[in-house]
């Protein structure tokens, strides 16, 4: 049995969105771990901290989700804006952290950190004690080019042109905290913040320069989640439609049911039960497409020509990731470390958003920084990578490339896989073994030669080893330039519990 790669069987362009990240006031997500504030004694541009700012900029993340979750529920836009000395303080009980918030770290703040790393920005409305003119007005501050008292407070606040703020999420998990909407309350509400979304274009039949984010289930409870989407659909189609772009699913990787198993303490029943978790979310986006699709060939078609047909609504997962039992006890809240059984199941995560890149426009971990998934970790003013880092640094290559149909498990070794192919024509091969004790060999079969340039492979000497202040790089990839010759076949190696990307360059080249 080989791994049979055929650049010809493509599924579509992997949006680089897909490899977006999520940040909150939430814990040492942004206080103390971005945020350090321009008054510390740790090394930071503009309060930035610099050790993240930096792992930042060289990971490139398309996107950065924020205010919240949960936080975006109560958050009040006019709190972060202004001399940071008159901005208010208020309490965040999100969690049980009871938080005081300073808002140091607000919309410029955050703006201007997207801007130094490169990300596009995806704002969170508060639908639930906030009101569609609030939010109307936020969209005012960030986007509008000038004219208007706000757009002249923005420039006041330091940034003349408009930010042109595209992502606009309306609720989060408005079937939970974020409100405990109905379906049909939660479209109400919904119809209300997208009407009322400016466009600042000339013509209402211009695109919309803002793309609206609906808030979708709760990944993890299967019924719910039919439900939820079944009946959001028929109740927003049910009548005109207000703007919809894309549709937010969120999917955590519950592991909370082991009172003995901790981030860095498990045994192989653990290992083996968080990575088949982490799998549950391919058959949740397949559900969910067909879900969509459903609600939107009930709509009929439109008899005035004012009447736009919706003819496509993007998937969303704006959070993913693996949530352990210890991240309710532990303060800061929300903290895990990480080892490679989760950055085997961020790899795995990656594959699966990758492989129905026909499907899925975005998606963010939760979260970048000191909670649950995270890609880095502060301690004081150290600043360590997690082997989460490394993944989406040896993913970085799919950004823009073409996703393959490629078989996900290999049935001989039990190693999945996943490829595509960028512009160029690298093909870029993923192979994860899962195995928590066995290395394995796979033979991948191409239809033309290749020649296999790069290689580079995450693994541990232990499953439960991590990187920490005294041992940062304990857990890190290792990259190999090569130089084999282009064959069709090609036997390649993986150690236990590891994940490996390779780079095979057609034999022209
Ligand atoms: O990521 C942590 C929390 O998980 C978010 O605030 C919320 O949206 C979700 O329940």
């Amino acid at each position: 049995m080989a791994v049979l790669i055929d650049t010809t069987r493509t599924i579509a362009r992997i949006n680089p969105a897909l490899h977006g990240q999520f940040i909150e006031f939430l814990g040492e997500c942004i206080d103390g771990g971005i945020w350090v504030g321009p008054d510390s004694e740790i090394p930071h541009t503009d309060g930035i901290r610099q050790g993240v700012l930096d792992a930042l900029k060289e990971l490139e993340p398309p996107v950065l989700r924020w205010p919240g979750g949960c936080y975006a529920d109560t958050y009040h836009w006019r709190d972060g804006i202004g001399p940071r000395e008159q901005r208010p303080t208020t309490f965040n009980e999100n969690f049980g952290t009871y938080e005081l918030d300073d808002h140091a770290f607000g919309t410029d703040e955050y703006l201007a950190l997207c801007e130094a790393i490169g990300a596009q920005p995806w704002i969170n409305v508060n639908m639930m004690t906030g009101t569609p003119a609030e939010a109307r007005e936020w969209m005012e501050y960030c986007n509008r080019s000038g004219g208007t008292d706000l757009a002249a407070l923005r420039a006041a606040n330091g940034h003349e042109a408009p930010y042109d703020v595209r992502l606009w999420g309306i609720g989060n998990e408005p079937w939970g905290g974020g409100g405990t909407m109905t379906p049909s309350s939660y479209v109400d509400a919904y119809r209300a913040f997208a009407s009322s979304m400016p466009r600042f274009t000339g013509s209402v039949f211009e695109t919309p320069a803002t793309y609206p984010i609906a808030s979708g289930p709760d990944g993890n409870k299967p019924q719910e989640r039919v439900t939820w989407t079944r009946d959001f659909f028929r109740a927003l189609t049910a009548y005109r439609q207000p703007p919809i772009a894309g549709y937010d699913l969120h999917f955590y990787n519950w592991n909370i049911d082991h009172e003995d198993d901790t981030p860095t303490a498990f045994d192989q029943a653990g290992w083996d039960r968080v990575i088949a978790g982490c799998l549950e979310l391919e058959d949740v986006i397949v559900e969910q497409w067909g879900l969509i699709e459903e609600g939107l060939d009930a709509v009929p078609m439109p008899e005035s020509s004012l009447d736009t047909r919706l003819e496509r609504i993007d998937l969303v997962v704006g959070e993913w990731g693996n949530w352990h039992r210890d991240a309710f006890f532990v303060r800061p809240a929300l903290r895990q470390q990480v080892t490679m059984r989760d950055a085997i199941t961020t790899a795995l995560t990656l594959d699966i958003l990758q492989r129905h890149a026909d499907k899925i426009s975005i998606a963010c971990n939760a979260q970048t920084v000191n909670v649950l998934n995270s890609l880095i970790l502060t301690d004081g003013d150290a600043t360590v990578l997690t082997p989460n880092y490394d993944v989406f640094m040896m993913y970085k290559a799919h950004r823009g490339a073409t996703a393959l149909a490629v078989e996900p498990i290999d049935a001989a070794s039990g190693v999945h896989a996943f490829a595509s192919v960028a512009d160029d024509g690298t093909v870029l091969v993923n192979l994860t073994n899962p195995s928590m004790t066995d290395a394995a060999d796979v033979t991948l079969e191409f239809a033309a030669p290749v020649r296999i340039a790069r290689r580079e492979t995450l693994a541990a000497q232990t499953p439960t080893l991590h990187n920490t202040v005294g041992a940062p790089d304990a857990v890190r990839r290792v990259v190999e330039a090569l130089d084999a010759d282009a064959a069709t076949t090609h036997v390649v190696h993986l150690p236990a519990g590891s994940v490996t990307v390779l780079h095979a360059m057609p034999a022209r080249s």
